[in-house]
Parts: structure tokens; sequence; C-alpha cells
């Protein structure tokens, strides 16, 4: 290009194409991919590594305080013919805290009807299995409980982990996955029909709007907008979903609030309405926005 004029004139567009794609979805994106390595590296993270936030034990008393009020009943009331996935087990404590005796004390209505208890299914990208789960899974023997790892929720197929009645999921992939909407149309699709799914989000805007982002001058930490930018709230966003009956709770009490979310499936013709994915910068948990994709 001669004329130095038009060659600035270029140059400048092409470096205003380039920061809107590095800011946009797809492969391509080399911020995203920035972000997406840190994510795997928080992952991977082992002793001194691990960030202060990434916590990877909690109590199932924890899962019961944080997930909404019946996912007590719910665990108390499976039999030894059924199957409980935790997505995002971290080190699977609460798996292994249903099998103890004090969980029976505690639940003494349903101990007849449990007999055996369900079957448990652990699943974590990275393997944080401690000698306490090696040991329990030799106490329990057969299949009583699995740990999967090495894959996330995305890669099995339902050939491989069947179809489960109870999936959890407390500050797992439900709040990590890059792209959310397949990753709720694939827990559907490992779930029975009238299986519930429990989940929830940490400093996202609750259903009734009346909470702010818990960090002064920070946006919510996942965030929906439509077409035309406008906010779509998460909870309205899973009430959207074809084939599921949602409830949407908020808990102040968690430090940031949660909103659990309970999701039944009520019929197979299960349509997730599409997300793409517009940012997401590595965290425990990320930071995450989406587009509703026309
Ligand atoms: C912060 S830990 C939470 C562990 C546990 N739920 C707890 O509350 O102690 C996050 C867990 O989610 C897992 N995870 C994140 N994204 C996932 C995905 N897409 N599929 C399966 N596991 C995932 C991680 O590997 C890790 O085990």
């Amino acid at each position: 290009m001669k004329n130095p004029g038009i060659r600035i004139v270029v140059l400048l567009i092409l470096q205003a194409l380039w920061l809107e794609t590095s800011h946009s979805e797809g492969p391509a994106s080399p911020k995203i991919n920035e972000e997406l390595s840190k994510q795997e590296a928080i992952y991977q993270s082992t002793g001194e590594q691990v960030p202060e936030g990434y916590t990877i034990d909690r109590s199932l008393s924890v899962y019961a305080e944080g997930l909404s009020s019946d996912f007590d009943r719910t665990l108390a009331n499976l039999g030894p013919k059924d199957r409980w996935l935790d997505i995002g087990a971290g080190r699977g404590q609460a798996i292994l805290d249903y099998y103890t005796p004090d969980y029976d004390l505690t639940y003494p209505e349903g101990q007849e009807r449990r007999g055996e208890k369900a079957q448990a299914v652990a699943m974590s990208i990275e393997d944080r299995r401690t000698p306490h789960w090696r040991q329990s899974v030799v106490s329990l023997g057969g299949k009583q409980i699995q740990y999967l790892f090495n894959k996330r929720l995305r890669d099995y197929s339902l050939e491989e982990l069947g179809e489960f009645q109870l999936i959890t999921d407390v500050i797992g992939g439900f709040s990590y996955t890059e792209n959310l909407s397949r990753f709720v149309e694939k827990v559907l699709g490992f779930l029975e029909l009238n299986g519930v799914f429990y989940t929830v989000l940490q400093d996202v805007h609750s259903e009734a709007g009346t909470n702010p982002p818990f960090y002064k001058d920070s946006p919510f930490l996942t965030e929906i907008a439509n077409a035309d930018g406008a906010e779509v709230k998460v909870c309205s966003w899973l009430k959207s979903i074809n084939c599921v009956e949602v409830t949407c709770e908020l808990k102040t009490h968690w430090n940031p609030p949660v909103e659990a979310y309970r999701i039944r499936k009520t019929c197979n013709d299960v349509t997730v309405p599409a997300l793409v994915r517009i940012d997401y910068e590595a965290g425990t948990p990320p930071q995450r926005r989406y587009q509703l994709s026309d």
C-alpha cells in the first residue's frame, strides 16, 4: 500500500478486528485460551499450589446447607437399586459421609428402605482420591462407590455412565464449565425420568433480583444476556428448558450467597436453549458471561 493514510486506516481496522475476536467466543481466541490454561492449572494444582478458594472437601452437611431444602430427603429416600452421581466431587467427602453409621443415625426414617444404600459415583477432572476414599472402596466392596477422573462430564456417554436418580453438583462442573448449555444438556441426558439434579451458583443475580453482586464494582460471577444484551437470570434460563421443573432458592448465609437450583426431569424431549460464551476468566470459580444464541 503506497498511501500511508490508507495503510494506517487498514492497520487500525485490523487491530480493531483482532481485539474483537480476542474477546469473543471460539477456540482461536488467544485471551480465552490463556484463561482456559490458567483454569487447567487450578484443576491440576497439588499441595501448596492449590489456590485458597479451591475447596475440594465439603462434607455432606455442607452440601445439604447449600442445595435446595429437600435434597436431604431425596438422598435419604434412595434405595439400594438407585444411583447418585456427584459431578465435581473433589475428594468425594460428601459421598463418604453418606456411607457412615452417623448418617443412618441422623436419618433413621429411611434406613430400612435404604438397606444397603444407593450406588454413588464421584466425578472430577483431576484425581483427588484420598487414603480414606481407597479404604472405603475396599470396606464397602463391589461397585458401591466409584471415582471417575481424567475426563470432563462432556466426555462421557450414556452407555458408559448409565442413568441416575439423583445428580448433585456443588461448585463443580456447573460453576466451572465454559459451556453452560452443553453441560446442562449432558446432565439431563444422564438423569432418569423424574430424577432430580441439585446444584448451586455463587454470586449470581437471584430470581427475585434482590441481591447485588458480592464484590463491589464487579459483575456477578455468572451472567447471561439475550440477543439485545438485556439480562436473563440464570433461574429464568433454566426455567426455559423443555421437560424440566425448576425451583430457585437464594441462600444468603453462604459467603458469597448462593442460588440453589432443583431441576426435575419431567419428560425425555429435553431442549436446552443454547448459550454462546462471551467471556471466561479463570478463577475459583471462574467468571463467565454468556449470550442466548439465536
Ligand atoms: C472446587 S472443587 C468442588 C469439590 C466438591 N464439590 C466440594 O464442594 O468440595 C471443583 C470440582 O469440579 C470438578 N469439575 C470442574 N469442571 C468439571 C467438569 N466439566 N466435569 C467434571 N468435573 C468438573 C473439578 O475437577 C473438581 O473436582
